[in-house]
């Protein structure tokens, strides 16, 4: 669980500005969801036998209600407990965001925390695969937005809970006559989450696991004709993608379409952004059935990135436009009352704090990344006036009446962008 400093927390302002705008595009609403839920909602909802039901999730019990209650390790089933809650969808689908903390009690690693943060993108109510395509896509755009290249999808059909219990059976069958040729893991999962050891990281085991049989082959019409509309829509907007008959995601409540995004820069934890359908998670924790589809991303995964790219175009943050100084009897008074009028005026002003020599102060107006630094001193102040300092571009320093201070401020700001 991280402290998020300063200099990285403008990357994730910026980040979540512009997250927050493309969400606006789309139609997307926020919703907010407590981090503790009841344990009983994660376990039926991402499932007994996954990962993070588990072994990831930090979960106690309220002595003073007798509750067994867990920090969240995900979105998803929040989200479908509050729209079940409230009644969301009474007067139709809703396309919903949320973003914040979530939990797992993970090996900490490079991209892999305990605390990480997610925007989670839900669109409740549609069935069709026009939402699928368009939950796609607007991730490509979001990468876009970012400045980011390099991402690949991976699409697969994991069909319907029918076909993929056919396909268990068969694989089981399969797994079991070769057992001997798999690792601990693979022979563990094998009766607990069968379909999991299809993305075993081991050689090995990848290597018996080739002539498995395929979930594609136990697919019936109607799970194939959704699938091919989610990739007709793709490449109607240009959307690439690859089929990874092997990927099936770590939580359970997925049908037909599931996807991931991935980064080849990113070391192993490399998946930036994952989702697919869910159709049957609302009826599994007790709404009325009603098909769904969604996706979330990781916050420190992508910003990570953002920030790689950004490495050689300098920091995103908005720096000051001045940096106030001053000595003497009476500028603080002065001063104070400046930058006050000044920021009112929706100007970004630092007030020079701690005391200090006229030199010390402009070095922490120069370090502030300021553009100008508005000097008083008691000359100034008896004369009602200000010295503007550029101090990003060699140019005469200026004595300003402080009535024009705000004019000077914004003609050389226009000058700065022109
Ligand atoms: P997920 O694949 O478990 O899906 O997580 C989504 C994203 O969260 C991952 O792709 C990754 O970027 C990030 N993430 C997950 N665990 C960690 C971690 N320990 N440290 C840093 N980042 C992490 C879900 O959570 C589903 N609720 C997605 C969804 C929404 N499906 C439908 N709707």
């Amino acid at each position: 669980m991280n402290d998020i400093l300063p200099g990285e927390a403008d990357a994730w302002l910026d980040f979540e500005a512009k997250v927050g705008a493309w969400l606006a595009r789309y139609g997307y609403r926020n919703i907010r969801m407590p981090l503790v839920e009841h344990t009983q909602l994660f376990r039926r909802a991402i499932g007994e036998a996954t990962d993070i039901v588990e072994k990831e999730m930090y979960s106690w019990r309220d002595e003073l209600n007798g509750e067994d209650l867990t920090l969240r390790p995900e979105g998803t089933a929040s989200c479908v407990r509050a729209a079940i809650e409230h009644s969301l969808l009474h007067d139709g689908p809703k396309r919903l965001w949320y973003s914040g903390p979530m939990f797992r009690h993970e090996r900490p690693q490079k991209g892999r925390y305990r605390q990480f943060h997610q925007f989670g993108v839900e669109a409740l109510g549609y069935p069709g695969p026009d939402v699928d395509a368009e939950l796609i896509a607007m991730c490509a755009a979001l990468w876009r937005d970012l400045g980011l290249t390099g991402l690949r999808l991976e699409l697969n059909n994991i069909g319907s809970p029918q076909e993929r219990a056919r396909y268990r059976t068969d694989l089981v069958a399969f797994l079991e006559k070769n057992a001997s040729r798999l690792d601990d893991d693979a022979r563990r999962r094998m009766h607990t989450n069968p379909l999991r050891t299809l993305d075993s990281k081991n050689p090995a085991v990848q290597e018996v696991l080739a002539s498995a049989p395929s979930l594609a082959g136990h697919l019936g019409d109607a799970s194939r004709a959704h699938f091919d509309g989610v990739k007709r829509l793709l490449d109607a907007v240009g959307v690439e993608f690859s089929i990874n008959p092997k990927l099936v995601r770590g939580l359970d409540y997925y049908n037909l379409t599931v996807f991931e995004w991935i980064s080849d820069r990113l070391g192993a934890q490399g998946t930036v952004c994952g989702g697919g359908r869910y159709d049957g998670l609302f009826e599994l924790i007790g709404g009325k059935p009603a098909p769904a589809a969604g996706f979330a991303m990781g916050n420190e995964r992508l910003i990570a990135l953002v920030l790689e790219g950004e490495r050689s175009s300098g920091p995103g943050r908005e720096a000051p436009h001045a940096y106030v100084v001053f000595q003497g009897e009476g500028t603080a008074e002065y001063a104070f009352a400046l930058a006050e009028e000044l920021r009112f005026a929706r100007f970004r002003i630092v007030l020079h704090a701690g005391g200090g020599s006229f030199k010390s102060q402009m070095k922490k107006a120069d370090s502030s990344g300021a553009l100008y630094a508005l000097i008083v001193g008691e000359d100034e102040l008896r004369a009602n006036e200000v010295a503007f300092k550029f101090l990003r571009k060699d140019a005469e320093q200026l004595r300003v009446q402080r009535g024009q201070l705000k004019q000077t401020l914004s003609e050389a700001l226009a000058q700065q962008k022109g």
